[in-house]
């Protein structure tokens, strides 16, 4: 089952039909009267005049992933069965796609190229080339593609929710032809999908039906790959049984998750501090590491989150990570860094980035952006290209966590949040009211 947006499209099944004319009958038998046949189309070179528009520009477009086009002639029988497979289903009423606007009804044939449409669909650099070498190579390069389709479909929009898919075998050509087989038709049949529910915007069509059209997707931009974690993330759930013992491991797999979606500041946190008046005060800090001794961040010791610490050790962090309808709040008692670490950490910064730490006395008034920028200068000649040293008063936190909150936003405001507070040397796992 296909899903995007309260749409569904049913995949069908694949079988293996030998005959093409048993093909076209079970693809009308099955094809209510709004289907769509996403076809597996060839990229046939005979010579630079003999390739049809549509070839011409997919191997302009892929040629440099050695995607594009194969020295193949007209005369190969997968040409000619599937132009005929093609100009039998017009006869059945299904049109060429390059006439499909997004979403619309009736039936509908689009003419996929699977190694195009897995370059752009999966962000690769690279073709998966599965279609040569030894069997052994085939094998290797057929397995990544399995795990393409595994890890993106159920992602993307629309998302296929793939229940399983045959396991690579490590011998045997035909077994493997078979799967490959299976994994174009998926491919070719998501993107029949794609193109119907997202048209132009997220696909391009080179060339036309009279002259010969291929559809592939576009490279995503990073704001679709957020929608389409946005999308993916508004139907998770956050169970008990999912939650792993430790907190700071669950911390790291969310984190990690964070990242990948592509979120830019998945590092930035709120760092909550009081002063001994009771006063709390908050600001933006960056996460450098979260171990089972803590999480570490890195700043100035006489600033104002450094003198409460001072006099009040104990802190509380946020992480959001809006895309992903998520949150971690984390409280718990706070420890200076070792000074080996914080030197080793500074060593890693850049240049300017540590000229601007001796520079910066930070969160102390200053009469205006030039006595900084002065001191930069005086600064920048006096190290001259050799190492900046870790000034005195700069360098590390550990908060050691005593609670961390996972949460999970849900539909209705009906959230998710589990809590791990210490108990002993365990924690202890509660549900809390959203
Ligand atoms: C995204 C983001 C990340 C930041 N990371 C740090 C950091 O890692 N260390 C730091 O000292 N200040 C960082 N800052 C600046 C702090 O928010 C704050 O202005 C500064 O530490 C002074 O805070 P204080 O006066 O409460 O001590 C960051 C600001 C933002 C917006």
């Amino acid at each position: 089952m296909l899903d995007g947006d309260g749409h569904k499209l049913r995949l069908t099944t694949l079988e293996r039909l030998s005959e093409p004319e048993e093909v076209v009958r079970w693809i009308d038998a099955q094809a209510g009267e709004n289907a769509v046949a996403g076809i597996d189309a060839p990229i046939v070179i005979t010579n630079a005049t003999g390739m049809r528009t549509a070839d011409r520009l997919a191997h302009a477009l892929y040629g440099k992933f050695h995607a594009g086009a194969y020295p193949a002639s007209r005369a190969r029988s997968f040409w000619r069965r599937t132009t005929k497979l093609s100009a039998d289903l017009v006869k059945l009423g299904f049109r060429h796609g390059d006439e499909l606007a997004p979403k619309s009804r009736g039936r509908y044939q689009i003419e996929v190229h699977p190694h195009a449409a897995s370059v752009q669909l999966f962000g690769l650099d690279r073709i998966v080339k599965y279609k040569k070498g030894t069997l052994a190579a085939r094998a290797t390069e057929l397995r990544a593609f399995r795990k393409l389709l595994l890890d993106h479909l159920p992602r993307l929009i629309p998302r296929v929710e793939i229940d399983s898919l045959p396991e690579i075998p490590s011998s045997g050509g035909k077994a493997l032809k078979a799967i490959e087989d299976q994994l174009d038709a998926l491919l070719c049949a998501y993107i029949a999908a794609h193109w119907w529910y997202w048209g132009l915007e997220r696909n391009d069509v080179l060339g036309n039906s009279k002259t010969g059209y291929i559809v592939v997707p576009r490279r995503r931009t990073r704001e679709q790959k957020l929608a389409d974690v946005r999308e993916q993330y508004s139907h998770v759930a956050l169970q008990e049984a999912d939650l792993d013992p430790d907190p700071v491991a669950q911390f790291e797999k969310w984190f990690a998750e964070a990242r990948s979606a592509g979120i830019t500041e998945a590092d930035a946190m709120t760092l909550a501090t009081v002063a001994p008046d009771g006063q709390p005060s908050a600001r933006m800090l960056r996460l450098k590491e979260a171990t089972a001794d803590g999480f570490v961040f890195y700043t100035n010791y006489r600033s104002r989150k450094g003198r409460e610490l001072a006099a009040n050790p104990k802190a509380a962090l946020v992480f959001y990570w809006p895309e992903l309808h998520r949150q971690v709040r984390v409280t718990g008692r706070v420890l200076k860094a070792s000074r080996a670490d914080s030197e080793a950490y500074f060593g890693t910064r850049p240049h300017g980035a540590q000229l601007s730490a001796w520079a910066s006395w930070q969160s102390s008034p200053v009469a205006d952006r030039e006595i900084l920028e002065a001191r930069v200068r005086k600064l920048e000649a006096k190290y001259d290209g050799a190492s900046i040293p870790a000034p005195p008063g700069w360098g590390g936190y550990r908060l050691i966590p005593d609670s961390i909150e996972f949460w999970q936003g849900r539909p209705n405001r009906l959230h998710d949040r589990l809590q791990y507070s210490r108990a002993g040397d365990r924690w202890r796992i509660e549900r809390l009211s959203p």
